[in-house]
C-alpha cells in the first residue's frame, strides 16, 4: 500500500484513517462509536458511473457490514434490476457510516464529521451521477431543505470537497413500503438515473456496465 492510497480523514488524527474510498478507523462521533458494531463502508466498483447515496446504516447493515441489505435494500435491488443493473454494477454508500442508536436520523454534527469520508469516496469513484436516496442525503448534498416527493427526479449540480458532481434527487426506497404511490416515483427515478449515467438499460445495446447474468 502506497502513501497515496491512505489519508487521514475528518479531524486528521491517526484514529481517523481512510484507504482509498474506505474508512479504516474513525472515532469522531462518541455516540455512534458506542452504538455501532462496525464501520459500514460503501460497496461496489470504485470506478462506478452511478453512485447511490443513503442516510446511515440500520440494524441489518450494521450486522452485515454492507449498505442497504435490509428491506430497503431489496427494493433498491429490484429497482436496479428493472433498470437493467445488478447491485455489483453500482457504488452504494451512506452519508454516515455508523449506525445511529434506535435508528434515529444522524445529527448535523455527525453528518459534518463523516463528510470528509464521503468527499474522499466521491473523489476516488468520480461517478457520472449520484442518486440521493431520501431527504437526509438530498439535503446534505444540495445544502438546502428539500421536499423529496416533489423534487424526485430533479437533476442538479452539486459541489462537494471542491469538486462538482451531477446528482438526481430520489425518495428513499423505504418510502415505497409506507406509501405505495411512491413506488412508481422511486422506480422511475432509478431508471432515469441509469439513463443519465448511460448504464444498464440506459446504456448501450449490450446493457452498458450491467452484469445481469448473475440474476
Ligand atoms: N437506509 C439507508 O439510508 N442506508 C442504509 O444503508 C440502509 C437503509
Amino acid at each position: 500500500m502506497s502513501d497515496d492510497d491512505t489519508a487521514a480523514a475528518g479531524d486528521g488524527s491517526a484514529a481517523n484513517r481512510m484507504e482509498g474510498p474506505d474508512v479504516i478507523a474513525c472515532e469522531q462521533c462518541p455516540e455512534l462509536v458506542e452504538s455501532r458494531s462496525r464501520i459500514v463502508d460503501g460497496v461496489g466498483p470504485d470506478d462506478a458511473d452511478l453512485l447511490l447515496l443513503g442516510e446511515a446504516p440500520g440494524a441489518n447493515e450494521d450486522e452485515q457490514g454492507e449498505p442497504f441489505v435490509g428491506r430497503s435494500g431489496s427494493i433498491l435491488d429490484e429497482a436496479l434490476r428493472d433498470a437493467g443493473l445488478a447491485r455489483d454494477d453500482v457504488r452504494i454508500t451512506n452519508c454516515v457510516r455508523c449506525r445511529p442508536p434506535e435508528n434515529r436520523d444522524p445529527h448535523t454534527e455527525e453528518l459534518a464529521n463523516c463528510r470528509g469520508h464521503l468527499e474522499r469516496e466521491l473523489a476516488v469513484v468520480d461517478p457520472k451521477l449520484v442518486v440521493t436516496l431520501g431527504k437526509v442525503p438530498s439535503e446534505h448534498l444540495l445544502d438546502r431543505s428539500i421536499a423529496v416527493t416533489k423534487a424526485a427526479g430533479d437533476v442538479v449540480d452539486v459541489r462537494l470537497g471542491g469538486r462538482g458532481y451531477r446528482a438526481v434527487v430520489s425518495v428513499h426506497p423505504a418510502a415505497t413500503l409506507y406509501d405505495g404511490s411512491q413506488r412508481e416515483t422511486f422506480f422511475e427515478t432509478i431508471a432515469r438515473a441509469a439513463e443519465i449515467a448511460g448504464v444498464g438499460s440506459g446504456g448501450d445495446e449490450d446493457g452498458g456496465q450491467s452484469s445481469l447474468g448473475q440474476f
